[in-house]
């Protein structure tokens, strides 16, 4: 970046450069999971566009491995660009972090390569080794799986060695502890079994157990180190919050689990269990909101990074709706019945990983190139009155709602026409699959999708210009106003 002459990485620390490369990275994939699904989405309308060269599987794989790994990136990058700061400590083992960087984005680029050149493979052994492994979100081959196992454990020991050589605050234990789940939750990923309940059991404990509980812990974690570094909250305040969130959320999240476990082979037991407790789930993230209104108004939204407040708001009330209201929606196994494996499931996945994980990464982009320019000002009056970055996130918000909205309509009509009325049937599947309410639906998710894509073009442009020959300082907030709260 530095050579482009665009980013002045001079002023960075050993962590933050590291921090950078991931972002970098993070936002490339974004852009990459885009191309992808608005592939898959096209297929939906032109069912042989591309058939036989990159079928809809193919497409689909790499359009939600990409989401995964982009977000993965994202985090990684956050993490290692505020801890130095937090930890008052330069990285330790700040090489090998690097190393693995590297390591790990090879790996990245060789698991696509294959996905989208051999694609697939004979149903034996040797294609979970080296091919894919077939679990939605975490295909990758096995060979994959243990290179990110260990690059995990190299992240973990950089953030946990260099918090205890340094200062341990409250943020930083909640971040150790939390990474240690995450990881050790991959590896029940990993364990290959025929039975595909058994299989299932153990997959959900990756995919559930990361986006609703160690994921939400973790982005709380950025999501408070963003409110003191933009708004100048005080940390009493903002490690509170986490510890209740946190709490909450591990409550709730925890049993939640059960909610995937309604029609899989498990025992009954689970749809009172997974009922129950996915129903408190949204209870953590009315909390974020509180928490993230409540610190904007107590600063009277005074703070020195106006798209990084604008995104950790839309971080909050995204949470809560893709989430907390549209997971809600189809939660109780009453209606899940009917909903379950619509595009009632993809509206939900898209805007709550949208809501709840885009969202912050990309206001995250914010601080990080705000400090990449020297800390230059980036509150109101902007060139242009910031134009691109206020459409930038009209276009990707519009975008998405669009999405979300379509998806909705077209899983009400599957609920309705094949499960409800011609009672979950073959012939049920494609009398809904026909039907127009499904496939306009469908036209309105791609266009939509365009318009997602304007947004992304708009951010990247954004992010790479915003700040240039600024020289104004930052804004400088005022944390003394904290205090009397
Ligand atoms: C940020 C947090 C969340 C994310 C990123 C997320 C994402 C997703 C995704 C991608 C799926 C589809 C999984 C598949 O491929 O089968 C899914 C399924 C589901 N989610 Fe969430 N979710 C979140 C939180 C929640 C919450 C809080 C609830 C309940 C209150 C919930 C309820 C459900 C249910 C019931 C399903 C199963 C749908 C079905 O039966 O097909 N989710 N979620
Ligand atoms: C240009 C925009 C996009 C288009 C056209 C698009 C399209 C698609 C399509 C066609 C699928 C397959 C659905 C199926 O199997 O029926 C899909 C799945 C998925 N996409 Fe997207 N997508 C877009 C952007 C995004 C974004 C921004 C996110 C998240 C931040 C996302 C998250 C997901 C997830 C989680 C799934 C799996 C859902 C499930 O299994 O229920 N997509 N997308
Ligand atoms: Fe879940």
């Amino acid at each position: 970046m530095s050579a482009l002459g665009v980013f002045n990485m001079a002023n960075l620390n050993g962590g933050q450069k590291l921090g950078m490369k991931y972002l970098t990275v993070s936002l490339a994939l974004f852009g990459v999971q885009i191309l992808f699904g608005l592939l898959a989405g096209l297929q939906f309308l032109v069912p042989d566009f591309l058939f036989g060269i990159v079928d809809f599987s193919v497409n689909r794989t790499v359009h939600v491995n990409a989401l995964v790994v982009w977000l993965l990136y994202g985090f990684m990058g956050g993490v290692y660009f505020m801890l130095e700061d937090e930890a008052k400590h330069p990285v330790v083992g700040l090489g090998l972090g690097n190393l693995i960087f590297w390591v790990l984005t090879a790996a990245v680029v060789v698991v696509v390569l294959v996905y989208l050149l051999v694609q697939v493979g004979p149903a034996e052994m040797s294609t979970i080794w080296l091919i894919i492994e077939g679990r939605e979100y975490i295909e990758a081959p096995r060979w994959a799986d243990i290179g990110i196992v260990v690059s995990m454990l190299v992240f973990f020991y950089n953030v946990m060695a260099t918090f205890t050589k340094g200062r341990y605050t409250g943020i930083a234990g909640v971040l150790v502890m939390d990474l240690m789940a995450l990881a050790g939750l991959y590896l029940a990923g990993m364990a290959y079994t025929p039975n595909i309940s058994m299989d299932q059991f153990w997959w959900w404990w990756v995919i559930h157990l990361w986006v609703e509980a160690t994921w939400e812990v973790l982005v709380g974690c950025i999501m408070a180190y963003m409110l003191m570094e933009t708004m100048g909250v005080r940390r009493k305040i903002v490690e509170t919050w986490l510890y209740i969130e946190v709490a909450l959320m591990f409550g709730s999240g925890i049993l939640g689990l059960g909610h995937h476990y309604f029609w899989i082979g498990t025992p009954e037991y689970w749809l009172t269990i997974g009922g129950f407790f996915s129903a408190l789930e949204p209870v953590p993230l009315v909390a974020m909101v509180v928490h993230a209104l409540f610190d904007s108004g107590v600063h009277k939204m005074k703070n020195s990074n106006h798209p990084a407040l604008g995104w950790t708001v839309g971080q909050a009330a995204g949470n809560f709706f893709g989430a907390g209201v549209f997971g809600f929606m189809h939660t109780l196994p009453q209606i899940n019945l009917y909903t379950h494996g619509t595009q009632w499931t993809a509206s939900h996945g898209h805007l709550a990983f949208f809501g709840a994980y885009t969202t912050a990464v990309i206001g995250f982009f914010y601080l990080v190139a705000q400090k990449t320019r020297g800390n230059v000002w980036m509150s109101g009056n902007l060139p242009g009155n910031g134009w691109k970055w206020k459409w930038a996130m009209a276009m990707l918000w519009i975008g998405m709602i669009g999405m979300t909205v379509s998806l909705l309509i077209a899983g009400y009509a599957q609920s309705q026409i094949e499960r409800a009325i011609e009672g979950s049937t073959w012939m049920g599947y494609f009398a809904a699959q026909g039907h127009p309410w499904f496939t306009q639906a469908m036209t309105w998710r791609q266009i939509s999708g365009y318009g997602f894509l304007i947004g992304y073009i708009l951010l990247v442009w954004d992010l790479l210009t915003i700040g240039k020959g600024e020289t104004r300082p930052a804004q400088v907030v005022d944390t003394s106003i904290a205090l009397k709260h």
